[in-house]
């Protein structure tokens, strides 16, 4: 059972490292081939050297000069170089094939990665750590490389040398073969051996690397976090034992390597001693000749060398081994949310009727609720806004829109038509959204504003930067729209980086216009800016606008009042007032009111 499931993985590596030699695949056969044909040549020279000894024995015992045979004495030797430097040839051919076949291949692997990883879904990046996904695109992708160009071709090095001199000793001498083959059936369980308990090791190695970069990952972008809390020592500290642990690990691996090593040297080693035992014997009692025993002995490494090679060949294999399951991981996973077979495709605008009809929907599984029977409807062209306390769902409702997540109960509707249903590109393309925590790319502002549409025109970005209320603290930039920004927005207020992430979803023209807390950093009167110039927008779009401050939600055409998961008010500005629920409570207390006040102002307003 157990050889069973080893079988299958090991024909799953097989298969995928083929399936991605595509267009080199007769190049690395052939490479493959030329191996074993460069092996087999290593006998010439100690065969060519066996019969020139040969040679001069018979010159001595017959008494004819060797200048009688000279012609044969210059072929053989002509034939020993000549051979030698076409081996040579080959070898450099063949090492140049494995380089090339194997940069092709990671290089179409780390491209299919990172497609993979671009189309995952959200639950995917809450499963694997930054610092962990870029190990197994670099590190780990390195090792499979390393597979492909030098263990495959080690493993047909050594196979084909140890086999193609024994099948000549055998015809040498078989007696003799036998004689310092019986000590590779001990070697070979050494090395089984030496497999069982390495695997484990690399498997923790490649774990603990992958920890490492992670904790310097952090480390990086969370500079500023470090700093404010003068936490570097701390933070040293943390690394260091990261460090000290893949150490540690590394180690370990290596102590595990040295204790079956001196088994194989010493197997190794053994073999030149049972060749002299054996063949003096065989000398004496007249069974050999020394030409052959030449012979023989030039080509003992050949035996002694695949020997020593295979232990160190399999410590390469387990590394690969271990990083190829990390890696093919990545390869083989699917991410949840996709657009499905038959996708309805809408290249063209919403008209933005938005529905959310009884969703329910928890992370991890359903394991944690989070949204509990969601029914709420958003029609065209209407200004949506939706308030709650802190972690109450409101940036997990509006994921469901442009398909982060799926609901587990219920559906979410744009047109009448369920969002699942859309082509997944054609339902993103449609929707604007300014996310909560703002991320800009190390790029120029421009760069940056153009983001979603590559084809906009300077003029229309400074355009978007005015509705974003953006352009007056750009132009005051000592390079305008074309100062880089740092990662994450280095160098930018939180204000405004909130509102060039605005301009970025508003350059793309959304039919659906989502902002996550997006004027959460900006002053009142920057805010009334990019309320009013929204209104001037020259493009039909529905907005769903998530906001903490009155002044933001009291012109919207609706309101919903979430609480836990749930919508617990909604009503325009005044019924919600009148109503002397959450939302008059929270007017009350933002407009430094009594409750009274407001629900009399709703009822008068109403
Ligand atoms: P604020 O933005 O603080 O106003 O909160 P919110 O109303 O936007 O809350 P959000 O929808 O972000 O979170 C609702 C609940 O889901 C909270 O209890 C979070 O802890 C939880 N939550 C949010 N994102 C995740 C996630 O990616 N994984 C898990 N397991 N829980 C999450
Ligand atoms: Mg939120």
């Amino acid at each position: 059972m157990d050889t069973t499931i080893r079988e299958t993985k090991k024909k799953s590596w097989m298969r995928w490292l083929w399936g991605n030699m595509g267009g080199h695949r007769v190049l690395y056969v052939t490479a493959i081939f030329m191996t074993i044909v460069y092996n087999i040549m290593q006998l010439i020279v100690p065969y060519f050297s066996g019969r020139i000894v040969t040679l001069f024995e018979e010159s001595a015992s017959s008494g004819i000069p060797l200048s009688d045979n000279l012609n044969e004495f210059i072929l053989n030797l002509s034939l020993m170089v000549g051979l030698t430097l076409v081996r040579i040839t080959i070898v450099y051919f063949t090492c140049m094939a494995y380089e090339y076949v194997s940069q092709h291949a990671l290089y179409k692997i780390r491209n299919f990665l990172f497609d993979k990883i671009e189309h995952q879904d959200m639950n995917f990046y809450n499963e694997y750590r930054t610092g962990d996904l870029m190990t197994r695109l670099t590190g780990d992708l390195d090792a499979v490389r390393h597979n492909v160009a030098w263990v495959i071709k080690s493993v047909v090095d050594s196979f084909s040398l140890f086999l193609a001199t024994a099948i000549y000793f055998f015809i040498m001498d078989p007696l003799l073969a036998i004689c310092v083959l019986s000590i590779t059936p001990l070697l070979f369980l050494v090395i089984l051996r030496f497999k069982k308990a390495s695997a484990e090791k690399h498997r923790i190695l490649r774990d603990k690397l992958s920890g490492l970069n992670t904790d310097v990952q952090e480390n990086i972008s969370g500079n500023r976090v470090v700093k404010a809390f003068a936490r570097e020592q701390y933070e040293k500290e943390k690394f260091n034992r990261s460090n000290t642990s893949y150490a540690e690990a590394n180690m370990d691996t290596q102590r595990t390597w040295l204790r079956y090593f001196p088994a194989i040297e010493t197997f190794a080693n053994l073999l030149p001693v049972i060749l002299l035992l054996a063949g003096g014997m065989f000398i004496i009692n007249g069974r050999l000749t020394i030409g052959e025993y030449v012979s023989f002995s030039m080509l003992i490494w050949a035996i002694a060398n695949p020997m020593r090679m295979l232990g160190n060949i399999m410590n390469e294999f387990q590394r690969f081994a271990a990083a190829s399951k990390k890696v093919m991981e990545i390869y083989n996973s699917k991410a949840g949310i996709v657009s499905k077979e038959n996708a309805i495709r809408h290249p063209d605008r919403f008209k933005g009727l938005i529905e959310f009809d009884h969703v329910s929907f928890g992370y991890e599984g359903g394991a944690v609720p989070v949204l509990r029977d969601i029914t709420m409807k958003v029609e065209p062209g209407q200004t949506v806004a939706v308030i709650g306390e802190t972690g109450c769902g409101k940036t997990s409702l509006i994921h469901m829109i442009p398909r982060f997540y799926d609901p587990e109960q219920g559906e979410v509707r744009i047109d009448g038509i369920n969002v699942r249903d859309y082509e997944l590109t054609d339902l993103r393309h449609n929707i604007g959204l300014a996310t909560q925590d703002v991320l800009l790319y190390s790029d120029t502002i421009e760069g940056n504003i153009a983001y979603g549409d590559s084809s906009l025109s300077s003029d229309e970005v400074v355009k978007y930067a005015k509705y974003s209320a953006a352009q007056e603290f750009i132009d005051k930039m000592p390079e305008g729209y074309d100062t880089i920004v740092g990662e994450r927005g280095v160098g930018l207020s939180g204000g405004q980086k909130q509102r060039i992430s605005l301009a970025r979803a508003l350059a793309i023209k959304p039919s659906v216009l989502i902002l996550d807390d997006t004027t959460s950093a900006v002053d009142m009167e920057t805010e009334k800016h990019i309320r009013d110039s929204l209104n001037e927008l020259d493009f039909d779009y529905t907005k769903i606008i998530i906001a903490q401050r009155i002044s933001t939600t009291k012109y919207c055409d609706k309101i919903f009042v979430m609480g836990d998961g749930r919508i617990i008010e909604e009503g325009t500005h005044k019924e919600l007032c009148a109503k002397g629920g959450y939302y008059a409570n929270l007017v009350a207390l933002q407009m430094g009111t009594n409750l009274a006040d407001v629900e009399k102002f709703g009822k008068e307003a109403i």
